[in-house]
Formats: structure tokens, C-alpha cells, sequence
């Protein structure tokens, strides 16, 4: 009796490649870095891991993110949701700018650094450039006991497993979840949300899990989408709010692994210039998911369709009737809280790449010229 079996296939658990099992893993990792950190009652947010105090979170005047590469596009979602949410200033910045653009690092400043593996070398260099400052240090980590780790004040571990595949995904999605929880915890200290609010956005969070379990059974649509987008060389992804930051995540992942060029874009923005690249068939992947903004979008839309472009939306559920017929194809991911959607909507178009990537017969899991962690400068 002789059994084939080499450590990788038995490390992906059935799926071909690492990034699909840990797309498929991502309602675990939310439900695992949610766990523990939300009251029974489902009515406050516990951080303990945050050993400030309730008068050094009021005192706090301004927050800079700062991080890398997807963990950046993190970021990006973190600065609306501790905005909106906590009502305090967020600036975010790529680390490898940070650092070199002298910022205005205050000792009531609080510097978060979002990083995956927790060695990123501008990351951690930005870590410490906030410390000579005397600002204190909050990470968003996925490697306990990493240098990032071990160097912040505070750590918020997103428990979302090891992640393998070069082109990250559940450690986004769960650093989203921190940012959430994060967002909620400085609203809950500072005063800036009633209960009732604080209670619905929990309840919306709780969902999440089920609600991606769902996009993913729904994968094979992607899958035709991926292959008609593989057949191009330029796209792009619009969108507005919310919808532009996960844009901007989208485009990064179908360029890491597809190695298709794509821009992200924000919607009302393409008419400065961007417009002129739209020609006929050309895909435009648009996310109108910020009912807010459904309506600038939309004309941004015509904009693009009246120029030939071929308009992919992701949409909310229940909006095809508004958005379904402004556009080609419309993928409906499930309802929730405009704030929450980016863990929702970034799931087809992780899904779109990681397709895309299978369709040219690239190596999906180690792309050319990536590392996994970039720990040189
Ligand atoms: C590398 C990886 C990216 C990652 C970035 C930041 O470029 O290929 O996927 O987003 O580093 O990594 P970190 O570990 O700091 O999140």
C-alpha cells in the first residue's frame, strides 16, 4: 500500500493553489479575529490587547496608517472607517513615501502600521521613525511575536493563519475586520456613535462570514469573467469612497498574479485625462456598492459606456434594477452597511484574478519578480 503525498498537497487541502484555499478561508479568519473582541450582548467592542488608556485615546489628535503594498489599500478602508466612526483625522501613507516626506508626527500623533508578516522593512522603519517622534505605535499584525509586533505599543493580531500565496488576501479582508473593530472601540471611548449605532454596525459585522461563504459559492461566474478579461492587455477599475480604495486593491491583485495592466481609477476623476484611454470593448470593472454615491458613479458610468468600454459592476443585491441597467454585467454581492462592504466586494475581484492568473497558465501562488515579504529596503 503506497500513498502519493508530498507536504504542499496536503498543505492546500484540495484546492489547486494556495490562494484559493486561503480565499476560501476567509470567513474563518473573519470569524477569528472577530472572536473574543465583541461583548456577549454583541452590544461594545473589547480590545484589551489595546493598552491605552480611555484618556490617551482622547487625547489623540490625528492618526497616520502606514503600511505596504495591500496592506496599504488596508489602510485606505481604515482611514473612512476610523473617520467616520471615530470622527478623528486619518492620513495614509505608503511607507517608503512616510518616512522621506518628513511628516508631522506629533506625541498625541497615533501611528498604526498594517503589515501582514510584520517584517516589511519600510514598514518597520516607518514604525520606528513614529517612535523617535514619541508617537505611540498601534499594529495591525498577522505574525505574532514579528519585529512590527514586538516594536508597537499596541498589537491587534488578525487571526487569519498563515497566509502563503504571494498575492495576499485573507490578511487584507482580516485586517479590514481590525480596522472595524478598531473603528468601533475609538467611537465606544470617544463618545462619537450612540449604542444603537455601534450595536448595528456589530450585528452587520456578524454577518460577514455567512455573507462571503455565499460570493464564494458563486465562484464559477467569476471564473467566465476572469477568462474574457484574461484576452485583454489594459482595464480598468472605477470606483468612488469606498469603492475607489477596493478598487485600488482589485487592480494591484490582477497585476500581481495576471501580470494584465490595469489602473484603478476614481470614478469622477477619468474625465481629467484617464478618459482618453477608453476605446472600444476595453473592460471597465466598476464596484457601485456606496449607495451614497450610486448616481455619480452611474454617470461616470455612461461616460465610459459611451466610449465603447465593456462595464462590469459589482453591485449590492437589490440594486440591479438601478445599476443593472447602466452597465453590461452586473455581479451582486450580498447587503450590508456601505462601511462594511469592502470585506464583501473585494472577494469576486480576488476571485476575478486569481482566475485570470489560471486562464494565461501563470504560476499563480509565486508570481515573477514578487517576494512574499520584502524585508530589504
Ligand atoms: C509584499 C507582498 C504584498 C504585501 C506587501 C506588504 O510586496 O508581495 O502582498 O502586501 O509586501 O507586506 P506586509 O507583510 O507588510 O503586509
Amino acid at each position: 500500500f503506497h500513498v502519493d503525498w508530498d507536504l504542499v498537497t496536503a498543505e492546500k487541502a484540495g484546492f489547486d493553489h494556495f490562494m484559493l484555499k486561503e480565499i476560501h478561508e476567509q470567513p474563518q479568519a473573519y470569524r477569528d479575529t472577530m472572536m473574543g473582541r465583541i461583548s456577549e450582548d454583541g452590544k461594545s467592542v473589547d480590545l484589551k490587547e489595546v493598552e491605552m488608556t480611555d484618556e490617551q485615546i482622547k487625547a489623540i489628535s490625528k492618526i497616520h496608517i502606514v503600511a505596504c503594498g495591500t496592506a496599504y489599500h488596508a489602510g485606505l478602508v481604515g482611514k473612512t472607517v476610523i473617520e467616520s466612526l471615530a470622527r478623528i483625522p486619518v492620513e495614509t501613507d505608503v511607507a517608503s513615501e512616510y518616512r522621506y516626506r518628513s511628516p508631522i508626527i506629533t506625541p498625541d500623533t497615533l501611528v498604526i502600521v498594517v503589515s501582514q508578516s510584520g517584517e516589511t522593512a519600510d514598514t518597520l522603519a516607518a514604525l520606528r521613525e513614529a517612535k523617535r517622534n514619541d508617537a505611540r505605535v498601534l499594529a495591525i499584525t498577522n505574525v505574532v511575536g514579528s519585529s512590527i509586533a514586538r516594536d508597537a505599543d499596541d498589537v491587534i493580531t488578525t487571526w487569519a493563519g498563515p497566509e502563503i500565496a504571494v498575492a495576499s488576501t485573507k490578511a487584507y479582508s482580516s485586517q479590514l475586520i481590525a480596522f472595524y473593530l478598531l473603528g468601533l472601540y475609538l467611537a465606544q471611548v470617544r463618545g462619537t456613535k450612540t449604542q444603537d449605532e455601534i450595536t448595528e454596525v456589530i450585528d452587520a459585522m456578524k454577518q460577514l462570514p455567512e455573507q462571503v461563504e455565499r460570493i464564494l459559492e458563486q465562484s464559477d461566474i467569476y471564473k467566465q469573467v476572469a477568462e474574457a478579461v484574461s484576452k485583454h492587455s489594459n482595464l480598468f477599475f472605477i470606483g468612488r469612497g469606498l469603492d475607489f480604495a477596493v478598487a485600488q486593491e482589485g487592480s494591484l491583485k490582477l497585476k500581481e498574479i495576471s501580470y494584465i495592466h490595469s489602473e484603478a481609477y476614481p470614478a469622477g476623476e477619468l474625465k481629467h485625462g484617464t478618459l482618453a484611454l477608453i476605446e472600444e470593448g476595453i473592460p471597465v470593472i466598476s464596484l457601485v456598492t456606496q449607495e451614497e454615491l450610486y448616481e455619480k458613479t452611474l454617470s461616470n458610468i455612461k461616460e465610459v459606456k459611451a466610449r465603447g468600454a465593456h462595464v462590469l459592476a459589482i453591485a449590492n443585491a437589490g440594486s440591479e434594477a438601478e445599476v443593472g441597467r447602466s452597465v453590461d454585467e452586473l455581479f451582486a454581492i450580498p447587503k450590508t452597511l456601505p462601511i462594511l462592504t469592502p470585506a464583501l466586494s473585494v472577494v469576486p475581484l480576488q476571485l476575478l484574478s486569481y482566475h485570470a492568473s489560471l486562464a494565461l497558465g501563470h504560476d499563480v501562488d509565486k508570481p515573477r519578480n514578487l517576494a512574499k515579504s520584502v524585508t530589504v529596503e
